[in-house]
């Protein structure tokens, strides 16, 4: 019968349940390109301290790359005691070549070679993800340029507020979207950094050139303390934190559409490409694609605030533990990804009904520009607010609106209002005052759309 890797001490047999148990393969096999790229890596490491002849290296090489393309075609056969991708690829490695497998492992031990695999697999990862967050801020910017005219009331607390563009509203949300691409880009250091020549914990006694290896892998650095390279794992905690913020940012943007798309707002309507109906009530067009968003969110929190329960209170280094770090991160990566390309569809498709905003505004939106407009004429704004909210409650008391009332009534209420006070009510102009950075202006909308251009840009 055949040994397990780490059979030598044992004489007795592994529970099976306790063998299902230990068992990773079945979601760590997602790391076999990550990590016969870092036995090749590590070979050649071995090569140039006199552990392989250049003979050796070759052989090992190409029975690596054989096991590689074997995952690629799916024809690798995984075998009942194949633990996980580690012990797989080493296993199969040597019924390639013969007893030279064995040599592959000198001086390295399964804890710097896994947290070198997460490392490198999870740099590739986020190359995609980078991909998938630019996409979903293209649409939102090409949108935004388009739908420039559309005005709508903008809400605080979701009563109505003050006039804003359309594309305002949604630029506010690619700005979140952008600091999340900026804040992925700033992972990258910290998880490009160098666990493969720690071993086991104390370092490698063959001495193998970790600048060399680091260039080998592409890191840009290495860990310098042994333990702390095979038992850190901060590089996934912040991945799940940065996905925990980013899923924030969808829900968040999610639940303005949800919003806006009942007959009541009627701002939007979803494509039928990502709404789904009732079973029972066959008006119903339900937008489950933004509930889903919505939705995942909690579940990413979830992957990160499981893993640090994981984390909190282990001892030094390596401890089995770790290997719960996977699926997690894993579903973390997958969910924030399929998330990203949803909601750009979502957005890509969305059927916006700039009619039903305009229908919206209704006048008191205006109130604040009633209390600027007197400011502007030298009353001060704790004055004019008061005016404002007494306009607003005579026009409520006479059931009209702040442009019914007569150029009489808004003298009662202060002696500087004149007849250009009814150009005050004029949504378009009200938006086009907020011309100062960051405001809703025409200008200012555009001036955003080119900030965003550049950071999709570099
Ligand atoms: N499958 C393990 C993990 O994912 C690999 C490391 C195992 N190391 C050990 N000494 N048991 O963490």
């Amino acid at each position: 019968t055949k040994q397990k890797l780490w059979g030598g001490r044992f004489t007795g047999k592994t529970d099976p349940l306790m063998h299902a148990f230990n068992q990773s393969l079945r979601y760590d096999q997602r790391m076999h390109a990550a990590d016969i790229r870092g036995s090749i890596a590590y070979a050649k490491s071995l090569t140039l301290v006199g552990i392989l002849t250049e003979d050796e290296e070759r052989r090992i090489v190409e029975g690596l790359k054989i096991v590689g393309k074997e995952w690629e075609g799916g024809q690798f056969k995984a075998q009942e005691d194949d633990e996980d991708i580690h012990t797989a690829n080493e296993r199969r490695l040597s019924e390639l070549i013969g007893p030279l497998g064995g040599k592959l492992h000198t001086g390295r031990s399964r804890n710097d070679q896994v947290a070198t695999d997460m490392r490198l697999w999870l740099l590739d990862e986020v190359k995609d993800v980078e991909q998938s967050l630019k996409g979903l801020i293209r649409v939102i910017v090409e949108r935004a340029d388009k739908e420039k005219d559309y005005l709508l009331p903008g809400y605080t607390h979701l009563q109505r507020g003050q006039p804003i563009r359309w594309s305002h509203l949604l630029l506010s949300h690619a700005f979140s979207f952008k600091s999340d691409l900026d804040r992925l880009r700033q992972l990258i250091p910290r998880i490009s950094v160098l666990p493969l020549g720690c071993g086991a914990l104390a370092g490698n006694p063959f001495v193998v050139d970790r600048e060399f290896l680091a260039k080998e892998l592409g890191f840009q650095s290495i860990a310098e303390n042994s333990m702390w390279g095979v038992g850190d794992r901060d590089f996934i905690v912040e991945f799940l934190m940065w996905a925990s913020l980013a899923m924030t940012h969808i829900s968040r943007m999610a639940e303005d559409l949800v919003i806006y798309s009942t007959a009541e707002f009627g701002f939007v309507s979803l494509s039928d490409a990502y709404s789904t109906g009732s079973s029972i009530m066959p008006q119903k067009k339900n937008p489950d694609s933004l509930e889903l968003l919505r939705g995942k969110s909690g579940r990413v929190f979830g992957n990160m605030a499981g893993f640090l329960m994981t984390l909190k209170g282990l001892p030094s280094t390596y401890n089995k533990d770790l290997q719960e770090d996977k699926e997690p991160l894993f579903d973390a990566v997958d969910n924030v990804s399929a998330s990203f390309k949803i909601a750009e569809g979502v957005v890509a498709t969305l059927d916006v009904h700039a009619e039903k905003m305009r229908q919206a505004l209704t006048m008191d939106v205006l109130a604040t520009d009633l209390a600027d407009y007197l400011v502007r004429k030298g009353t001060p704004f704790r004055e004019t607010h008061h005016i404002s909210g007494r306009a607003v409650a005579l026009a409520e008391a006479r059931g009209c609106q702040l442009d019914g009332l007569t150029l009489a009534d808004y003298k009662t209420l202060s002696d500087k209002f004149t007849e250009d006070v009814h150009d005050v009510f004029d949504f378009e102009a009200s938006v086009e005052r907020r011309e100062s950075i960051g405001g809703t202006s025409r200008k200012m909308v555009e001036r955003q759309i080119s900030v965003l251009r550049a950071a999709l840009d570099d």
